[in-house]
């Protein structure tokens, strides 16, 4: 099943389009099942539905652990690298792992986790999380990580739309310099929350909390009381293994819901693949495991696959900009996979920080989240890979579950900004505006999916008809990405951004409505509208144009402040605008709808065209904000 070569690939990916169930159904063969499946694809993407190995019964986890347990019980499943230095490092067996997910599966269960129930985690990048996620795999639960970084409201949010029944936080968190109170976060959500039943605390940086008598209790004193065997419940392949809440266009963040043979099958495929994975390999991704990236390829690909992954609790940049390039020595990580906004940040402190240590173990690097430059992409190749290691551009996203569009490391050819060609099993299409698929090469249209893969999100919790809104109605019958995207002379595949009113600011993805709402909640704030600009170290940065309460006593500065502070009280400061200016009329058209399109332009500081601004309703506005922003 494993592509070494550039034969191989075209032989899969031929095979996977002419005979898609047999393909995956002999990849899922692979895996351990206490049953098989009765059938191997259902599918609609007219009336969304979508069935990947139904009746198949397993569980993930005794794919990601037990099965080692004979093998290789004693290869190390799990480094974890605290964010100081100083401190000491953790390693973990497959083994020894084992034991702390059954250990943690029995402190859920004795506290009411059954198969089906929600969990939510909101913890720092410890070893806990990844065993909070697996032990609730073990027991068919379904896990909801919310990203430590966002605001009790934004927590809140996420509790009650999964309606979880425990929540699983630490005392604080140390990223750089600098502590966070991340049990007090949770504590504020959870006046709000009353589906929650239990806090489950880890103590990490023993800041001062206090635990509610009947709600809150330690990870430690329950772990201790509690059995290292913990039988894995057996789910249906079609059973959900989780939720992972993730900006759309409109309104409120929407619950992805993966479900878990689908999901196995292909994370574990496209993570060899794509890596070309070895025995002996340290793996390395900085995501956070609050994003899908995290998900699928520090905790589940790598685990399925045997494999060492490395788990990072700090940031690039302490105590000094060569952490990264510490940490790669230290370990000597052969697999790197990293961020576009990371390596222009790195890029940025120079070379002094990257030469002090021996990289020569790295095989393999990677990229992800957004669409990566050619000055970082050959700084990356040259500095970081010296030259000689293949950059996989990994196109996806947490709808996708997996890598969908990458290059193979080695195995199929780089090209700089390009996430290149298709995995087998993935069929894209570029559409025009029309809904027409664009054939030949050299042309450019909205990137869409024309057939599932296995890890193609099911549903968006609690609201289906969402699901089917936001993914399959832009055009009929096929999965549209909201990315736009060119197909070069060559059929590479290069992605151009989003399309539709989603940003990317350094990686993460945030909705322009859901960022306006928040603004919004400032009581002096009439309207708002966003957009993203280019920004030299984040891809994208967040330029807010605000219209005020003119009765407002308030000076421009302390409005400026104020709406700071809202923002990050209702998202999370991930979200806060880069630039607000305050003017006092948007640029909308007759029936109201704000043209994006000239805030766009004047964003990026290029008004020499703006288009066409007759159907303004008020075409005088434009002028008074470009003046305003000084243009
Ligand atoms: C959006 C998905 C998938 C993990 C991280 C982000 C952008 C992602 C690339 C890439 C160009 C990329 C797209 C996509 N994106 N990877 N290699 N090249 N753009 O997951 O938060 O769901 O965001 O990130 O615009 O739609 P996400």
């Amino acid at each position: 099943m494993r592509i070494r070569t550039l034969e191989d690939y075209t032989t899969a990916y031929r095979k996977s389009v002419e005979t898609p169930e047999r393909f995956w159904e002999e990849v899922a063969e692979t895996f351990s099942w206490h049953k098989k499946w009765d059938t191997v694809l259902d599918y609609s993407f007219e009336d969304y539905s979508v069935k990947w190995f139904e009746g198949a019964k397993f569980n993930i986890t005794e794919n990601c652990l037990d099965r080692h347990l004979l093998t290789q019980g004693d290869k190390k499943a799990l480094i974890w690298e605290p964010n100081s230095p100083e401190e000491e490092a953790i390693e973990f067996t497959y083994k020894q792992l084992h034991e702390k997910v059954c250990q943690f599966a029995n402190v859920l269960k004795s506290n009411g986790i059954e198969k089906g129930d929600r969990v939510v985690l909101y913890m720092p990048m410890i070893p806990e999380l990844a065993i909070g996620v697996l032990a609730c795999a073990r027991l068919g639960a379904v896990h909801s990580v919310v990203f430590a970084g966002f605001s009790s409201s934004a927590l809140a949010d996420r509790i009650n739309d999964a309606q979880a029944k425990i929540v699983l936080s630490s005392d604080g968190n140390f990223r750089g310099k600098r502590i966070f109170d991340v049990k007090k976060v949770v504590d504020e959500a959870l006046e709000n929350c009353p589906s929650i039943e239990k806090q489950i605390v880890l103590k990490r940086t023993n800041s001062e909390v206090t635990m509610k008598e009947g709600r809150d209790i330690w990870w430690n004193e329950e772990a201790k009381k509690a059995d290292t065997f913990c039988p894995a419940t057996i789910i249906d392949a079609e059973d959900p293994l989780f939720i992972l809440y993730t900006s759309g266009s409109t309104g409120k963040p929407k619950g992805v819901v993966h479900h878990a043979g689908g999901y196995m099958v292909y994370t574990k495929y496209s993570f060899e693949n794509v890596f070309q994975l070895r025995d002996d390999d340290v793996y390395w991704c900085t995501a956070d495991i609050g994003w899908i990236t995290g998900h699928s390829y520090i905790v589940y690909a790598p685990l399925l696959a045997g494999s060492t992954t490395l788990m990072f609790e700090g940031v690039p940049t302490f105590p000094d900009a060569g952490r990264f390039w510490e940490v790669v020595d230290k370990y000597k990580v052969s697999i790197f996979y990293t961020a576009p906004t990371a390596i222009r940040a790195l890029q940025a402190k120079g070379l002094e920080f990257v030469n002090k240590y021996d990289l020569s173990s790295i095989r393999v690097l990677g990229t992800v989240g957004e669409p990566i430059n050619e000055e970082a992409w050959d700084w990356y190749h040259q500095h970081i890979g010296k030259g000689n290691c293949p950059i996989v551009d990994t196109w996806w996203q947490t709808e996708t579950g997996g890598i969908m569009i990458s290059n193979m490391a080695g195995v199929t050819p780089n090209k700089a900004t390009f996430a290149t060609l298709p995995l087998p099993g993935i069929q894209p299409v570029l559409l025009d505006a029309e809904g027409n698929e664009i054939e030949g090469n050299n042309v450019e249209g909205n990137l869409c999916i024309k057939y599932p893969w296995p890890s193609i999100l099911r549903t968006t919790y609690g609201d289906h008809e969402r699901c089917k809104q936001a993914y399959f109605s832009t055009y009929r019958g096929y999965y549209f990405t909201g990315d736009g995207c060119k197909r070069d002379h060559d059929g590479m595949y290069r992605i151009l951004g989003r399309v539709d009113d989603v940003i990317n600011v350094s990686g993460h993805r945030m909705g322009t409505a859901e960022v306006e709402d928040a603004i919004n909640q400032h009581e002096d704030v009439i309207e708002s509208a966003i957009v993203g600009y280019p920004h030299e170290i984040k891809g994208q940065g967040i330029y807010a144009f605000v219209i005020c309460d003119e009765n407002s006593t308030k000076s421009k500065e302390e409005l400026q402040k104020e709406i700071l502070q809202t923002v990050s009280q209702h998202i999370g400061a991930i979200a806060k605008p880069e630039k607000i200016q305050i003017v006092s009329g948007l640029p909308k058209t007759r029936s109201g709808k704000i043209m994006r399109r000239i805030l766009r332009k004047i964003a990026e500081g290029d008004v020499s065209n703006l288009g066409d601004t007759s159907t303004l309703l008020d075409p005088e506005v434009v002028n008074e904000i470009k003046e305003g922003a000084g243009l």
